[in-house]
Parts: C-alpha cells; sequence; structure tokens
C-alpha cells in the first residue's frame, strides 16, 4: 500500500496589510488589547471587487503546482476546505476547478466543512484515497475570505479583530518511501459545543436548536403566517438584529482548545509510533498565539520547534496551517526528514492532527 506524499506546496495572501491600529478607526479596540489577548499584530484582506475564497486559492494552487513539478491536468481529485465559500452552494471545489482552467479534466471536487480543522481533515481525506490506489495526484486547498463576513463595529470587536484572509495549498501524491510521507492523521469533533462558535444564520434550523436547547442570544422572529412554506432560511429580522455574523464565546473555545490540542498531538504522535522527543516542528493551527505558547508550554516544547504566523495573518482557519507550513519551508524551518506535526482545534468543535516526515 503507498504512503502520501507532500510532492508541492505554497501560499498566498492579499496584498492590502490591516494593521490593528487601522481598526481602531472604525472599532473601539486598540493595539496592544488586540496584541496582549492574541498576538496578532496585522491581518490581510482582499480586495472586495477583484479577490475572492476561490481567486486566494487558485494563487496558492498555481504555487503548489509549479512547486511539485506538475502539470495541472495531471490533477485527479480536489479537496477544498473553507468555511467561507464564494456561494452557498456549488461548493468552492467546482469554482477552483473552473478558475484553474480544469473543468475538461472531469475530476472529482469535494468541499470540506470543518472549520479550523479542515485542511487536516482534507489531508486525512486525501490520504486515505491515495492509499487506497483511487487517486495519484491530489490538489488539497485551506482557502478563506473572512473580512467581507466580519461585524466591523464595536459589537463585533471580539470576534473581528481576530481573523484574516488567506490561502495555501499542497499537491499530495503516492510514494513507497516511509521517510517522506504522511505517518498518521487523526480527526474528532463533539458537537455538543456547536453554537460555542458558530455563523447560524441565514439557515435552515429556523430556531429549532435554540428551543430544544435554551439558547440565548441567538432568536430572530419568523413571519410563519405569511409565508406558507418558507420564511425561515432568511428574513429581515436576521439583520435588523445583526444575526448575520460570526459568534464566538472566546473562553469556552480557549479552554476546551488547550486541552484538546496536547491530547491530539500526543494521539497522532503515538499513531505514527513515535513520541514528543521525536517532534522537530509543531505547526499549530493560529488561532490565538496565546494558545499556542500555552500548548508549547504544557508539551515542554521550545521557541524553534514551534512555527507561528498568527502576528502577521491573523486567523485563516482552514488556510492557516497551509500557510504556516508553506512558509516555513520557504524559511528553512523544515528540512527533509523531519516529523512535522500539524494539530488543529476549532469550530464544531473539531479537532484535529497529523504527522508527516518532510520529504521535499
Ligand atoms: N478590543 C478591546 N476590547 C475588547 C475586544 C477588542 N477587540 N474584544 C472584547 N473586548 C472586551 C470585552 O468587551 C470585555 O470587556 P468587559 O470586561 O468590559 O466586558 C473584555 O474585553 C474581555 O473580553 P473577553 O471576551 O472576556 O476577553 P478574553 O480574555 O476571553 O479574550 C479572546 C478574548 C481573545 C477572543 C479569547 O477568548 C480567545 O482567543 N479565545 C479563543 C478564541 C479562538 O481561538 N477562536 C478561534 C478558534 S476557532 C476558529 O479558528 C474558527
Amino acid at each position: 500500500m503507498p504512503y502520501t506524499t507532500i510532492t508541492g506546496i505554497g501560499h498566498y495572501v492579499p496584498k492590502n496589510v490591516v494593521t490593528n491600529q487601522d481598526l481602531t478607526a472604525v472599532m473601539e479596540t486598540s493595539d496592544a488589547w488586540i496584541r496582549e489577548r492574541t498576538g496578532i499584530e496585522e491581518r490581510r484582506y482582499i480586495d472586495r471587487t477583484k479577490e475572492t475564497t476561490t481567486s486566494l486559492a487558485v494563487e496558492a494552487s498555481l504555487r503548489a503546482i509549479a512547486d511539485a513539478g506538475i502539470d495541472k491536468e495531471e490533477i485527479d481529485f480536489i479537496v477544498f476546505a473553507t468555511l467561507s465559500p464564494d456561494y452557498y452552494f456549488p461548493g468552492s471545489g467546482v469554482l477552483l476547478q473552473r478558475e484553474l482552467g480544469i473543468s475538461g479534466t472531469e475530476i472529482a471536487a469535494l468541499d470540506i466543512r470543518a472549520q479550523c480543522s479542515g485542511f487536516i481533515y482534507g489531508l486525512s481525506t486525501a490520504d486515505q484515497f491515495i492509499k487506497s490506489g483511487m487517486y495519484k495526484k491530489i490538489l488539497l486547498v485551506g482557502a478563506e475570505v473572512h473580512s467581507v463576513g466580519l461585524d466591523f463595529t464595536t459589537r463585533g470587536r471580539n470576534v473581528s479583530v481576530i481573523f484574516g484572509d488567506g490561502a495555501g495549498a499542497v499537491i499530495l501524491e503516492a510514494t513507497e518511501d516511509k521517510d517522506q510521507a504522511v505517518l498518521s492523521t487523526v480527526m474528532h469533533s463533539d458537537g455538543t459545543y456547536a453554537e460555542k462558535l458558530s455563523y447560524m444564520y441565514p439557515g435552515a434550523h429556523g430556531g429549532y436548536f435554540i428551543e430544544k436547547y435554551g439558547l440565548e442570544g441567538f432568536d430572530v422572529e419568523y413571519d410563519l403566517e405569511n409565508n406558507q412554506y418558507g420564511g425561515v432560511f432568511w428574513n429581515q429580522d436576521m439583520l435588523d438584529q445583526a444575526r448575520v455574523y460570526p459568534h464566538m464565546e472566546g473562553q469556552a473555545v480557549f479552554k476546551m482548545a488547550v486541552r484538546k490540542f496536547p491530547e491530539v498531538i500526543m494521539e497522532a504522535l503515538t499513531k505514527a509510533g513515535l513520541g514528543i522527543e521525536d517532534l522537530n516542528l509543531l505547526i499549530p493551527h493560529q488561532a490565538n498565539l496565546r494558545i499556542n505558547q500555552f500548548v508549547a508550554n504544557t508539551m515542554g516544547l521550545c521557541d524553534h520547534q514551534v512555527y507561528n504566523n498568527i502576528m502577521r495573518y491573523g486567523n485563516t482557519t482552514a488556510a492557516s496551517i497551509p500557510l504556516a507550513l508553506s512558509e516555513a519551508r520557504d524559511e528553512g524551518k523544515v528540512k527533509k526528514g523531519d516529523v512535522v506535526t500539524l494539530a488543529a482545534f476549532g469550530a464544531g468543535f473539531t479537532w484535529a492532527a497529523a504527522v508527516l516526515r518532510w520529504g521535499k
């Protein structure tokens, strides 16, 4: 049975840099608050009329394809992880296929909805397809455009200051060489906490879960009398109540993240037959520098064993791990044969990790 190896990697971020200071012009916040709580100094936002989630993915994909030295027509499967798709449907995978100019290949395109864990969920999925022999050259992308959907008023500041736009991509191919392969992947979720980090409107739930679980602060008015069948997916009250923005209970996310990161990292290392002493580089999801520092301290890892770039990009959700891995490679921080662990925790809650030996 073959193993999976990364043969190409690339990332792309929009040119527009937005500093913490820039955000003070539109909401009550400060550079000191954002830096202290999150480590973020600046993030990138798209040019709203010229760039999209898919266009960022295209740039990252073309770089990964060039890095792998393959033709884009050789790709036999696309896996696209995002929580900020250009369209509600169809998914981003087919848009990427079209924008890459490879629609004619008629290859399958799969969208992954696992938020911050999306890239590792995608890697695990792709790994199974390569091991089974079904696909040989898979394009896996994580891309996000958060900026266009955030609440840029003081009301939304706890969420808006954290997120940024960006994309990262890898080409995955089969190899017989275990010394440059994905050695393990693990995935978990617990839907108990679904609404703690969520974007619930528009949506088909019609308030059902809000009533069932007695959730506070999510309700909207539904005018069912004037709508014989529909009227719940979206309505004016969702806009009036400002429900069309992400919701995050930051402390609940923080507490669970610092518990689950070490667990899932150790689980993936153990599954790979390795221990923490074998780890050369940890690339954690870039949600909050303080979470990553806490995890590093708990696990006894030194600064040079953990790669962070959240200072420059904020939290780019499904893009954050390939973006960090690509930069780490470009900076020479990951070398052939190194044991690299990727780990993520986020909305769902979902969490996941992967261990690989770097082969490039
Ligand atoms: N600027 C200034 N003040 C702010 C801001 C801001 N941007 N945001 C919130 N505040 C205020 C609050 O209003 C509150 O004021 P009050 O005490 O007068 O009520 C005070 O700061 C403290 O707010 P908390 O929300 O309690 O702040 P906390 O210390 O929890 O930090 C943070 C918030 C940074 C969001 C933290 O909880 C966190 O990082 N949690 C993890 C979040 C995370 O990882 N999310 C993403 C993971 S999943 C994914 O990537 C999709």
